[in-house]
């Protein structure tokens, strides 16, 4: 199994339902440690540049709205297998689709409004974590 990290974001309406402290319990649980963490309110501009890889997709204007629509809780994790081992703690990105016990199936409205992002696969994982901490703010532990 290969020590692995991934980027993570509880998402505005996670932050605003009040379980951050529930989704990084699902982490820490599944054998997940938090190397870096930061709260911010994004931009328009940072959260375009994060999802620019899906600027063509017709809700790419929607998803932009949402995630600026309040803070979010931004971190990486380290694990065996970190980047499988959270989507699948995710669960599917329709919550309505999402396997009972998932983070989207239990705290999740909709797909517009989905709880949490995860990277999704290793070349994604590198660049949205150097995205959002640049530098030395990513440690082992
Ligand atoms: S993925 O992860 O790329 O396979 O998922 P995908 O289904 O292609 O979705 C990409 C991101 O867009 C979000 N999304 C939406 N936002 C608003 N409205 C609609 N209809 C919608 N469909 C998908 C989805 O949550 C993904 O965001 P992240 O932050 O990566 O989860």
């Amino acid at each position: 199994m290969a020590i692995e990290r991934t980027l993570s974001i509880i998402k505005p309406d996670a932050v605003a339902k009040n379980v951050i402290g529930q989704i990084y319990s699902r982490f820490e649980n599944a054998g997940l440690k938090v190397i870096a963490a930061k709260m911010v309110h994004l931009s328009e501009v940072e959260a375009g540049q994060f999802y620019a890889v899906h600027k063509e997709r017709p809700f790419f204007k929607d998803l932009v709205s949402f995630m600026i629509s309040g803070p979010v809780m931004i971190q990486a994790l380290e694990g065996e297998n970190a980047i499988l081992t959270n989507r699948e703690l995710m669960g599917a990105t329709d919550p309505s689709k999402a396997e009972k016990g998932t983070i989207r199936a239990d705290f999740a409205q909709s797909i517009d409004a989905n709880a949490v992002h995860g990277s999704d696969g290793a070349d994604t994982a590198a660049a949205e974590i150097a995205f959002f901490f640049p530098g030395m703010q990513v440690y082992t532990r």
